[in-house]
Order: C-alpha cells, then structure tokens, then sequence
C-alpha cells in the first residue's frame, strides 16, 4: 500500500500529546512525537484530579499539536487523517482532543478517525518491533491492568484483569504509605533494591485462582498494616523496614504478574494456538524486577518477549496515530458525530 501520513491526538488522561507517523502498516515510521505531561500540576493533590486535567489539556491541546505539525514538517493540508483518541478515559480531556480534531477535520476536510486508547497501547508492539498478529498483551500502568489476546487491529480478547485496583496505582498507593515521592513505582523500585522481599509475609491475593484475573488492593492494605505495626514496635519506620517492605511488595506484584501471564498465555494459545510473542505496555513495565521476571517466563515458555522503549508504553499520541494509521487502511474513518467515551471496552 501507499505511505500514508497520519496526525495522532492523546488526551484522556494526564498526558496532552500529538504525533505524525507516516508509512504503512508494516512500515511505519514516528516524525514527531510530543508529550506534554501533566505531572508537576496534579503534584499537591496526590492524584489526577479531572477537573483541572480537563483544563490544562484544553489549553495546551493547540499547541502540543503545532508542535507535532511543525517538528514532522507537515501541515494539515499535508495529512491523509486525524486520529483522535475517542476514550476510555477522563471525560474533559477526551472531550478537549475530540473537539479539537473535529474542528481540525471540518475545516481542512482531513478525514477524522476515532482511535480507542487500548487498541493504541496494545498496538504498540507492532509499530516498535513489527510484531506480527495473534500476540498476548499485558498492559500494566496506573490507571490500566489487563491481558488481551491481541488478533488483528480491530480483534481483541480480554483474557482477564485487575478486579480492583491497577498495578501502577498500588505502587503510587504504597509509595504515599511509606512515605516515598510520587509517582510511586520508580521510588519504590529504587527502596526495594536495598530491602529484603522475605522480611515481611505480604499476599498474593488470587494467585491460586485459575483464572486471569489479578487484585492489588489487598496488598496495599497489607504494607499500610505491616507499616502501622512497625511504627507501633519502632516509634517509627527505619529505613531498612520501608526498604524491606518495598522489596517485600514489588516481588508480591511480580509474582502475580508472572503467575497471571501463566494462565494468560494458556488462555491465549487455546483461542490462537499460533501465539509466539507476549508484549508489555504501560509505565509499570518500566520496573526491572517485573520486566526480568517476565522476560524469564518467556524463555521457559519458549515464546519472545517484546518490550517497547519506556516512552512509547508510556501514554503517547505516536501510538494513536499508528493505531489510526491501520483503520484509514481498512477505511474504517469517522464523521463529525464522532463522540467522547469515558468507557470503551475493547
Ligand atoms: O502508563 P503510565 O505512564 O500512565 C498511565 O497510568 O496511563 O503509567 C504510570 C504508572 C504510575 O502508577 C507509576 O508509578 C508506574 O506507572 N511506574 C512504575 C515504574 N515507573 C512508572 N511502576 C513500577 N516500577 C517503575 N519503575
Ligand atoms: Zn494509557
């Protein structure tokens, strides 16, 4: 097929991004990709709080796809369509994306294309590595926790997921607890490397069930409970018991995460036996002592393990693009009566 040049639009969560990926399916190329996080402003509320997402996306949407334009030497005239992540997510911010690529398609005549958060992430692999369908899934970030069976672009299994909270949000949970900066994973990793995961007996709430499902709530009330414990003998928490403790709950969350891809891959093969890859997305894949463990599985199973570069598992609009890049293939546009949607299974 002939490259096609597509602008992305990312911002249903706390990220306001825009990208332009040209190519074709099986080769695609990012040439711009901007990100402007929402980290610093959300910092004192200890979480995302909608309300003022909804405005920093409103008013930094613009420009963030300026820049994309200009950083990719393209102007809108140029693009062959928009993409626009239409949900999952926080309902301000999809808004503010949507309305401002419908805006953008009226008046360029660009066609628009509606693009679902997930299907983005979990096409991820495909534009990083060029990993080929069927392929298990398993996206762990702070707002996501699932295990699909990825068939085609438009073809998805939900083989299971977190029935609470995702792994992503437990880490920044144990962090606040401990008294550890946010976000909490990469404070928490960094802890655990001088702790010892055996100090503390912690849960694996729902490894023995044979099912996909994983929960991480349990967890979290386990380390405030071990801490509250600690501080009642200590008078306080040494930092050999915070380090303990972290160690102690990032092996827990492996653990699962491992036990859980067990049983996913198992699901997988019996829906498409030809299953040969498992792929990783979202921030909390980041994390080494998750990524190892996974990475060990996969050579047990004899299955490859993909992993894209952190700032592509991360919320992005390069994967909004690519996602919208393989429905213009299949012709698969939307029109101005495109609508935001806080909920969106795959
Ligand atoms: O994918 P992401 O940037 O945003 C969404 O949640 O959509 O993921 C952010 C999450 C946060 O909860 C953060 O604490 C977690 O990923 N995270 C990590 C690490 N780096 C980021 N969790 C564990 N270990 C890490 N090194
Ligand atoms: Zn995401």
């Amino acid at each position: 097929s002939t490259p096609v040049t597509i602008l992305g639009i990312e911002s249903s969560c706390d990220d306001t991004a825009a990208a332009v990926v040209r190519g074709t399916p099986r080769n695609a190329g990012i040439l711009s990709d901007v990100v402007f996080g929402q980290t610093e402003i959300h910092a004192n509320f200890g979480g995302v709080v909608p309300e003022i997402a909804a405005r920093a996306h409103a008013e930094k949407i613009d420009y963030v796809i300026g820049q994309a334009l200009a950083a990719a030497n393209t102007n809108v005239t140029d693009l062959d369509a928009i993409a626009v992540t239409a949900g999952p997510g926080l309902i301000g911010g999809v808004l503010s994306g949507v309305m401002c690529a419908k805006g953008l398609s009226a008046a360029s005549g660009v066609p628009l294309i509606g693009v679902n958060h997930l299907a983005g992430h979990a096409l991820t692999p495909q534009l990083t590595d060029g990993v080929e369908f069927p392929y298990l899934m398993l996206l762990v970030s702070g707002g996501h926790c699932q295990f699909l069976l990825v068939e085609g672009h438009d073809s998805y299994t939900r083989l299971g997921g977190t029935i609470d909270d995702a792994p992503g949000e437990a880490f920044d949970k144990t962090a606040r607890i401990l008294g550890l900066p946010q976000p909490g994973g990469p404070s928490v990793e960094v802890a655990a490397r001088e702790g010892n995961a055996t100090a503390f007996s912690l849960p694996r709430p729902l490894l023995n069930r044979d099912d996909c499902n994983m929960s991480f709530s349990g967890l979290k009330t386990a380390i405030l409970r071990a801490r509250d414990d600690v501080i009642s003998d200590c008078g306080g928490l040494p930092t050999q018991a915070r380090a303990d403790l972290c160690a102690g709950f990032q092996t827990a969350v492996t653990d699962v995460l491992v036990a859980k891809s067990r049983k996913a891959l198992t699901a997988a093969r019996a829906l498409a036996p030809s299953v040969k890859t498992i792929a990783v997305a979202g921030g909390v894949a980041a994390n080494s002592q998750i990524r190892d463990a996974l990475k060990q599985f996969c050579v047990e199973e004899s299955v490859e393990f993909v992993a894209p570069p952190l700032s592509l598992c991360t919320d992005n609009a390069a994967m909004i693009a690519y996602a919208g890049l393989l429905r213009f293939t299949d012709g698969m546009f939307d029109d101005l009566t495109l609508s935001a949607r806080p909920r969106w299974p795959l």
